[in-house]
């Protein structure tokens, strides 16, 4: 009996290996969505936090700021909300509560959370601040202001490794011209100093990691909701002039369509970037792009990986390795057709899928759920979606982000029931809609 339920125990582990799945839809312990954009992590002993801004509700005005719980960054627990409306206040559910991020006040015993706080036209640029004993809080709403009396809209915050652990507001400012960075006060509930400014530089959704004594800034153009090339800028201080900003990744993928939120430094020296892939029409199906954050060249460069793992205590990662099927050797009906062009894998997609137009790919699977990531074009400035057919079920829909003018390829993943052996998987997108381009297919068995 011991030795089956060990025999057991290693199964479940091995089919529960944690892979992060950049763009998928990610659910929490409970199969519920994780609602926790714009995130802020922080870890405590060997838990992980998560707060973010829970937009279940596919509003941008506030709801809450959720808390996760996890221990290896990719499965999580929803616990308590963070922080909740206060009506009458600079809170309250008509009011925009974005970017929450924690930093711990050793001094006070005390977590300490920055967010941005503004009315819903975005017209008061405040900071807000609330503190609590624990990390999930909930947190007692201290105020909102503007920091050294001038404008704050995204922010994020940095804690130094000095002796006083000095803490930074890292935040957008004067009508989103001029990024500043301004020092804390020893509680960490206001600013005393500002220490450096990026002027007109017309940065927004920041985050900074400190490595090897280098300060590293990273951080977003200014461009709504939809995503462009975020950048990173180094100094050798906080307060010293850095360096011009260089692109995080090939300009064209707008940084794989998502805006940073925050970076995870790794015991590598290597680090998490973790983004957001906004869905403006509908908030609450924005997702996460986490992908590997590297120095190998010696500056940051953000690497695409469709499924990928993280070893917490060494840093190291693995990218997943799948098989790919071309587009072009499915099976096509109605409308649909052979592009060419050498940005295609092999040189070729298949285009004008939807209205009738549909392609079927025969895979191999393994009997499981399995992440398939689908590589796509779509040029139009709105987003597009395809269904998606195993077997000829019910079609499900997969979302489809506008890759832009030029033609740029996207991965974007869905997770699929595959039966052992071969099976068919049919893109089209219905009689009165185009779906993207489809260029390739990669079927992965880490589930
Ligand atoms: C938000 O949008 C999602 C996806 O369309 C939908 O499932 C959900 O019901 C919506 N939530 C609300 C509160 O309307
Ligand atoms: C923050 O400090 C400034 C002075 O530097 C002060 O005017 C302001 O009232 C303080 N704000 C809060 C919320 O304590
Ligand atoms: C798919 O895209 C079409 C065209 O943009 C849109 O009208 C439709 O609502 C979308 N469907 C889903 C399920 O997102």
């Amino acid at each position: 009996m011991r030795t089956t339920f060990y025999a057991l125990l290693t199964l479940c582990s091995t089919a529960l290996a944690a892979v992060i799945v950049p763009g998928a839809a990610w659910t929490d312990t409970s199969g519920n969505s994780i609602q926790a954009h714009g995130a802020g992590i922080i870890q405590v002993g060997s838990t992980y936090y998560w707060l973010g801004e829970d937009k279940a509700k596919n509003s941008t005005l506030f709801s809450a700021v959720s808390c996760y719980t996890s221990s290896d960054l990719v499965s999580w627990t929803r616990q308590n909300n963070a922080l909740t409306p206060i009506a009458g206040t600079m809170i309250s559910s008509s009011n925009v509560v974005e970017r929450p991020k924690v930093l711990y006040n050793k001094a006070n015993a005390e977590y300490v959370m920055w967010f941005h706080s503004d009315t819903e036209d975005y017209g008061a640029a405040m900071v807000g601040v609330a503190v609590a004993k624990t990390p999930c809080g909930p947190y007692t709403y201290k105020g909102s202001f503007a920091p050294l009396g001038a404008q704050s809209r995204d922010e994020s915050v940095f804690q130094d490794d000095d002796a006083d652990q000095t803490a930074y507001l890292l935040y957008a400012s004067d009508n989103n011209a001029d990024f500043k960075i301004s020092k804390m006060d020893t509680n960490y509930y206001n600013v005393t100093q500002q220490v450096n400014e990026l002027a007109g530089a017309t940065l927004e959704a920041p985050g900074m990691i400190k490595r090897d004594g280098v300060y590293w800034l990273f951080a977003s153009h200014t461009s709504g909701w939809s995503p462009n090339p975020n950048k990173y800028f180094s100094a050798s201080s906080i307060s010293s002039t850095f360096s011009a900003q260089a692109d995080l990744t090939a300009e064209a993928t707008n940084t794989f369509y998502s805006q940073n939120a925050y970076d995870w430094p790794l015991a590598s020296g290597n680090a998490i970037y973790m983004g957001d892939r906004w869905n403006a029409n509908v908030p609450s199906i924005s997702s996460y792009i986490w992908l590997p954050l590297s120095w190998a060249t010696g500056v940051s460069q953000l690497t695409w990986a469709d499924v990928w793992s993280v070893d917490l205590a060494t840093g190291a990662w693995t990218i997943a390795t799948g098989t790919t099927y071309q587009a072009e050797a499915g099976v096509r009906s109605g409308s649909s057709t052979i592009l060419s062009n050498s940005a295609y894998s092999n040189g070729e997609a298949v285009g004008y899928l939807g209205n009738g137009g549909s392609v079927t790919i025969t895979v191999q699977g393994i009997g499981a759920e399995q992440w398939v990531s689908c590589y796509i074009a779509n040029g139009d400035s709105t987003w597009r979606n395809s269904t998606v057919s195993v077997n000829g079920g019910t079609p499900i829909v997969m979302q489809q982000p506008s890759t832009g003018g030029g033609l740029v390829i996207l991965s974007v993943p869905i997770k699929l029931n595959l039966k052992s052996g071969s099976n068919t998987i049919t893109f089209g997108a219905g009689q009165s809609n185009y779906a993207a381009d489809l260029d390739k297919i990669v079927v992965y068995t880490a589930t």
